[in-house]
């Protein structure tokens, strides 16, 4: 069996390959985390926003959206906290001149003292067969608990210098955990420093006049910028919401795992305003509600856990992270955060503008605090296809590669197909085609046999495939092959659109995030 990052480059490559998504400016070879999607990733992609976007805007009267730009006043960043504080610890090989994060090596370096123990249970489960008492196992073994001390003391030192901001105490760990550089091999590092995640550039036409500008690192300050605005023009009253999609942009030093953490980005973020004392009701209810979102998908329950956040942010009073099982383990794909009157109040002490609510029913005015809910649309889109992905042993010693994509989400929701080139049948085809059009996007295929065919279309998700035969002209019927489970059924062109519809109507899924 393939290991788990086998199956990984395998996904990566399926996505280059079947229009997914490229390396960005891929003929100059690329550039390190930044994507293009293809005619397909764009697909699903768009769908995934939609998705997040009616969840939000036709499910809630009580949230609207926005468009805010990338481009925003750099005091935006003072105020946020991101010019201070956006920071990464970076220490650089001076064998290799390679650059890396200081907190990743130390991380990669405990989960290496995690498999050793995760190792030790293993061999000793094998050994014991039936009667292996694993939790007497890991509180008793040696070996097992040597190694539970040194990752308990490494990581207590570690949490103490990350918490203080003690970059030399970084240093000392990494010095004294013997971590080489992955590339020379060497211990030769130089002092942990501090460096801004923000890309920068200039805005206005002469050196003199040019203001330094940052490309946003999150959608979310667009909005509580844009609090006044929206509340005034759209008179919203507290508890309200304020959804947002757009591109946020950070200069990551480890940028790995494929689009998991890239430079470009996408973010889906909604900030909830709520009546101070009535944040972490509102907290539970997101909580909830995102979680519903997304099992609604029906990638399987079992594939998310919330993170709750045990130290928290100085302005937040309660967060957690959703996290899905990815090839490469649970990772976070959205952020949950109750951040109090923070960002409000920064915002009125930077600008000098009182950004208050008055509450006719509690009859005095306030500063709102904030539920926000963050989720990044390229995460959303890897757990999807790593999710979808499988390669199906068939009968008679054939084999597919399917996407077993959400319908509701899949890029292409059927693709028409006439048996032969020949005897009226692509006219037929071409019919249905011009029928389905208007609801669907539908792809038409009279290219090789039918079972390439198929499998041309299982390999990017078509959860729907009509072929049209010579009896479909006389007969008004089509066979309808389903991607799942490969089975086939003959229905009437007439029926076409109430079956495809029930699959792949978004309203469907959406209503059973409201149950
Ligand atoms: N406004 C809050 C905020 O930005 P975050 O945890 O930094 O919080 C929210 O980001 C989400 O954005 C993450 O859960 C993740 O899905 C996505 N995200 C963050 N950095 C990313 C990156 N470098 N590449 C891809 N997605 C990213």
């Amino acid at each position: 069996m393939a290991s788990q990052e086998e199956v990984f480059k395998k996904i990566v490559a399926h996505c280059k390959e079947y229009g997914f998504v490229f390396p960005s400016s891929d003929i100059y070879d690329g550039l390190s985390a930044v994507y293009d999607y293809g005619q397909n990733g764009v697909e699903l992609k768009n769908n995934i926003k939609k998705y997040w976007w009616d969840s939000m805007i036709l499910l809630h009267e009580n949230i609207v959206g926005i468009d805010a730009a990338i481009f925003m006043h750099p005091t935006t960043w003072k105020a946020s906290g991101h010019v201070d504080a956006f920071n990464d610890p970076l220490i650089d090989n001076r064998d290799s001149k390679k650059r890396y994060r200081a907190d990743v090596l130390i991380e990669d370096f405990i989960a290496k003292i995690d498999e050793k123990i995760e190792k030790e249970v293993q061999k000793a489960a094998k050994r014991f067969g039936g009667n292996f008492d694993e939790a007497m196992f890991r509180a008793t073994n040696e070996r097992v608990l040597q190694h539970q001390k040194e990752r308990d003391e490494i990581h207590e030192r570690y949490s103490k210098a990350m918490n203080d901001n003690d970059l030399a105490g970084l240093k000392q760990i990494i010095l004294d955990c013997g971590i080489v550089c992955p590339i020379s091999g060497t211990k030769n590092w130089t002092d942990v420093r501090q460096f801004n995640l923000m890309f920068t550039t200039e805005m206005g036409s002469t050196a003199d006049g040019s203001m330094k500008v940052y490309l946003r690192p999150e959608t979310a300050q667009g909005i509580f910028v844009n609090y006044l605005n929206v509340q005034k023009t759209g008179r919203m009253k507290i508890p309200f919401g304020i959804a947002q999609i757009g591109k946020a942009f950070r200069n990551e030093i480890v940028a790995r795992q494929f689009i998991f953490r890239m430079r470009e980005f996408e973010q889906m973020e909604m900030q909830f305003f709520v009546r101070p004392g009535e944040e972490l009701k509102w907290f539970a209810y997101w909580k909830d509600l995102r979680l519903k979102w997304h099992k609604a998908l029906g990638l399987g329950d079992g594939k998310y856990r919330f993170h709750d956040h045990e130290k928290l942010a100085h302005y937040a009073n309660a967060a957690t992270d959703i996290e899905f099982e990815m090839p490469f383990g649970f990772k976070e794909v959205e952020g949950i955060h109750s951040r109090t009157d923070f960002d409000l109040s920064r915002h009125a002490q930077f600008s000098g503008k009182k950004i208050e609510y008055f509450d006719p029913e509690l009859n005095k005015s306030y500063t709102p605090y904030v539920i926000e809910t963050s989720i990044g649309v390229d995460r959303m889109f890897l757990s999807i296809v790593c999710s979808s992905y499988e390669e199906q042993q068939l009968e008679g010693g054939d084999s597919r590669v399917v996407l077993k994509l959400p319908p509701v989400l899949a890029p292409v929701k059927a693709c028409v197909m006439p048996l032969v080139k020949k005897d009226g049948l692509p006219e037929k085809a071409r019919e249905i085609m011009n029928m389905l059009k208007f609801d669907f996007k539908c792809t038409y295929d009279e290219k090789d046999s039918i079972g390439k065919r198929y499998r041309r279309q299982d390999a990017v998700g078509t959860p729907f495939c009509i072929t049209v035969d010579h009896d479909s002209l006389q007969d008004g019927c089509v066979t309808v092959r389903y991607r799942d489970d490969m089975k086939q059924d003959r229905v009437k062109i007439d029926d076409l659109r109430g079956i495809i519809s029930q699959a792949v109507d978004m309203k469907n899924v959406l209503r059973k995030i409201m149950d």
